[in-house]
């Protein structure tokens, strides 16, 4: 059975397979809305029904609470319609000729700058060409059909390779196999690019980048990108860690100040011996100390969900952030999605 689906405020109609997720549904008839996980973890993808009914499917309840459905949200990456709806959700634009592939790539280097942090470059296919928006990601596939998801930290501009954080999880099976098997020249898969985590360049406001550990990846890209484009918007990257080893690019982020770009390093545990003389606590608060108002700025932030929802909540309830200037691309990794950046 196929329903119709109506996007809010933009008025735009598809026809859904009743079998489909509202998410894909709208990519099949090419409407881009925003998403990250895929697996109702993140909470990227939500919306607002607000007429029809729906099948809210399976998903995390930190990603949409029993309030939040009461009032109407489903995640559209988990719900199924099961009549014609409406649904309030802001369309992305800018990713219309962005074309998704599985592509294989070679890997090119391993470099691990910390105990924690594993840096791998890949080499695309000479004959291929792969275009993605800075801030995307792809998803490895996996022998077993399981997928593994990771930003991609480079800019676009930077053609034929892709550069990937990854972080030593205990117990993520992809993780530690990068950290103890995988070698140089191995011949991976992946889709990609995927995810609406980029920089919306139609604005001149102010950016905020937060990034939390290894979600400094998918930021990174995004600031390399913006600069070799001229993109000169006031910058101010907050980059939350524990201790100062855990600063795994200190150096490359400081290379980018001047006066239109800041750089705040945040440790939530400095050790003795790091004599950190810096900014502690929580990297979203360290934000909030320092800005009384954010009505006028855009937010980007990567890193835990724990931290991309307390700065979400902080922002938009107690510093005027609005609500769609907020984007982010929180790791979920309990889950096959979105593993570790
Ligand atoms: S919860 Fe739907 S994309 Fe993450």
């Amino acid at each position: 059975m196929s329903v119709k689906v109506t996007l809010s405020p933009s008025g735009n109609q598809f026809q859904c397979d009743s079998e489909d997720t509202i998410l894909e549904g709208a990519q099949k008839e090419g409407f881009i809305l925003p998403f990250g996980c895929r697996s109702g973890a993140c909470g990227s993808c939500k919306g607002k029904v607000l007429d029809g009914s729906v099948d809210r499917g399976d998903y995390q309840s930190s990603a949409l609470t029993d309030d939040e459905v009461a009032q109407g949200y489903a995640l559209l990456c988990c719900a199924k319609p099961t009549s014609d709806v409406t649904v309030e959700i802001r369309q992305v634009n800018g990713l219309k000729d962005i074309q998704v592939k599985k592509l294989p790539c070679r890997v090119e280097s391993i470099e691990k700058p910390n105990h924690d942090v594993a840096i791998l470059k890949l080499k695309l296919p000479a004959q291929e060409k792969f275009e993605f928006l800075a801030g995307q990601y792809i998803d490895f596939l996996l022998k077993d059909g399981k997928k593994r998801s990771f930003s991609m930290a480079n800019a676009p501009h930077e053609a034929g390779m892709i550069e990937l954080h990854i972080r030593n999880y205990p117990g993520g099976s992809f993780s530690q196999y990068v950290f103890n098997e995988l070698k140089e020249k191995t011949i991976l898969r992946f889709e990609g690019p995927l995810g609406t985590f980029f920089l919306r360049e139609e604005s001149d406001k102010p950016i905020i980048f937060m990034a939390g550990a290894t979600g400094f990846a998918p930021i990174k890209g995004i600031i390399e990108s913006a600069r070799h484009k001229g993109i000169d918007r006031p910058m101010v990257l907050y980059w939350g860690v524990r201790t100062k080893a855990d600063l795994y690019y200190y150096d490359l982020a400081q290379s980018w100040v001047n006066d239109r770009f800041k750089f705040i390093p945040v440790l939530s545990e400095p050790l003795p011996e790091d004599q950190w003389q810096g900014r502690t606590g929580l990297v979203h608060e360290a934000i909030l100390a320092d800005y009384p108002d954010l009505s006028g700025y855009q937010v980007y932030a990567c890193g835990a969900p724990i931290m991309v929802e307390s700065g979400y909540k902080a922002f938009t309830q107690t510093r005027a952030l609005p609500e769609d200037e907020f984007y982010s691309d929180p790791f979920t990794p309990s889950v096959d999605n979105k593993a570790t950046s």
